[in-house]
């Protein structure tokens, strides 16, 4: 049976929770925050790009860095961080942190899961609906929610520009692909278990080409030396 769900059927995300911060025990400007060596080594790298005048150009690859250092997400004190490093206005930083969707600005598990929920994704393959039932199933929590043994958050997104390769999440850096139940769980299990997993397509395909094989590109390209990726 194909799974089937409403349009309004994802948890509502309060217009609090998108914007206003609130101090707490865990996020508050009192909590110290800086980049450590390397962290600050690849900040002045990226800084230098920038004419001294415009250096809060860098606040977005910043905010990157601070959010990696800080396990996933920007608090208070990342934020203000940068702000200082950069000279300009925290206002203005926490303007681009609750902008962009992909700063978070509450802490997430060890692997933050996005699972693609538009349109190409609902409709590719088994369906993003019975992806989604799986994982809050294989995880016991719903979407917008974090395990007690702060190993995953789960959230839904916006297309993530891998359609051809639907349905899909992304779990931190890395894109899984051609999910089924069965994929997503082994995914899943290994992410656990700290095993190695390879991202990409978790069918038989070697990227987006058919399913059923390649129909063009079949020949040998000349120059095989330059800039083709090698068919496995
Ligand atoms: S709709 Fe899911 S990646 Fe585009």
């Amino acid at each position: 049976m194909i799974a089937q769900r409403g349009f309004a059927s994802s948890s509502a995300q309060s217009s609090d929770k998108l914007m206003v911060h609130r101090d707490t025990d865990y996020n508050n400007p009192s909590i110290p925050f800086e980049f450590n060596t390397e962290t600050l080594k690849q900040a002045e790298e990226i800084i230098s790009h920038y004419p001294p005048q415009y250096k809060k150009a860098a606040v977005i690859p910043l905010l990157d860095l601070g959010q990696r250092q800080n396990s996933g997400w920007v608090s208070i004190s990342v934020m203000n961080y940068v702000a200082k490093l950069l000279e300009m206005p925290p206002m203005r930083v926490y303007e681009v942190a609750s902008f962009y969707t992909m700063f978070n600005r509450e802490p997430v598990g060890k692997h933050f899961v996005q699972l693609c929920t538009t349109t190409p994704c609902m409709l590719g393959g088994c369906g993003s609906t019975s992806i989604l039932e799986t994982i809050e199933k294989h995880l016991g929590i719903k979407q917008g929610q974090t395990t007690d043994d702060k190993l995953f958050t789960l959230i839904e997104v916006e297309c993530l520009g891998a359609c051809a390769n639907a349905p899909m999440m992304q779990v931190n850096d890395d894109f899984y692909e051609d999910l089924t139940p069965e994929t997503t769980i082994k995914v899943l299990d290994a992410l656990r278990n700290g095993q190695p997993i390879k991202p990409g397509p978790q069918s038989a395909r070697h990227s987006s080409e058919p399913a059923s094989g390649r129909t063009a590109l079949v020949s040998e390209p000349y120059a095989t030396q330059h800039n083709v990726q090698e068919f496995a």
